[in-house]
């Protein structure tokens, strides 16, 4: 079984109960942290525009993009379990199951791109930017989020005593494994900064700016030891990045 078959797999099996943990109040992670992060990326280059939300999932950003301005919203995921309930949640968006390296899309279709926590399940980000170059517009925008590159590196798992260094090998582009919702058992890919940054330009884009969102104030009182990590060590890397070619 490949990577990818692994991901979709594991996502259908628990379409509902991830739908659920993410439509949730404790929904820390993405709440407070990862979604508010995005927003602040979009929300002045979103009205009017055709968005693409890559990797969508059951689609909870969906209904934030047409709020905040967006004209048309289409979704594309791997997972048919997810894009089930991406529908249903959301009529007034077109949702299809389907491979965000290898879309259907045409050339130039969007204004906008936007990605949540998707990339770091790719090995190798270049046909992934290269076919979201394909259906961006020209000057349009890829707003996305995935696993910060030193969040796995610096991670206490795998290492029974830490003696010295924190840091695990950071020069590298191996898979590693983690769970999601405490039973979803994900590969994601260590990438780092200098081939998410370089992959982006060779397919056309330049960076206008990242993001390395710290939980806000409020999350102390709902989860400390989130708040008290996020203060100490990056979760989520999150970039725009333009289509100059
Ligand atoms: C952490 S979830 C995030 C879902 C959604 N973007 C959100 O913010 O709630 C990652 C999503 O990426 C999707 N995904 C992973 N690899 C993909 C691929 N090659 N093509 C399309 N979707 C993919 C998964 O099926 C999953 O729904």
């Amino acid at each position: 079984m490949t990577d990818t078959q692994h991901t979709k797999k594991v996502y259908n099996k628990h379409a509902k109960s991830y739908h659920k943990k993410i439509k949730s109040k404790d929904n820390i992670w993405h709440k407070y942290i990862e979604k508010p992060a995005m927003v602040s990326l979009i929300k002045k280059d979103i009205k009017l525009k055709k968005v693409l939300d890559l990797g969508c999932g059951s689609g909870p950003f969906v209904k934030k993009l047409y709020c905040l301005g967006a004209k048309k919203v289409k979704g594309i995921d791997l997972s048919e379990g997810l894009i089930e309930i991406a529908k249903k949640e959301n009529p007034k968006a077109d949702f299809v199951v389907g491979d965000a390296k290898k879309t259907r899309y045409k050339n130039k279709e969007f204004d906008l791109i936007v990605s949540s926590l998707m990339v770091h399940y790719f090995k190798d980000l270049r046909p992934l930017f290269k076919e979201t170059s394909r259906i961006l517009n020209k000057k349009g925008l890829f707003v996305f989020s995935m696993h910060h590159p030193v969040m796995e590196v610096s991670s206490k798992l795998g290492i029974k005593k830490i003696k010295g260094s924190l840091l695990k090998p950071y020069f590298h582009n191996k898979k590693y494994n983690w769970t999601l919702n405490e039973k979803m058992k994900m590969i994601a890919y260590h990438h780092t900064f200098e081939m998410i940054i370089n992959t982006l330009n060779d397919s056309g884009f330049v960076i206008e700016r990242i993001l390395e969102p710290v939980a806000p104030k409020i999350v102390k009182k709902l989860k400390k030891s989130t708040y008290d990590r996020t203060q100490k060590r990056p979760s989520f890397l999150v970039i725009k990045a333009r289509k100059i070619k």
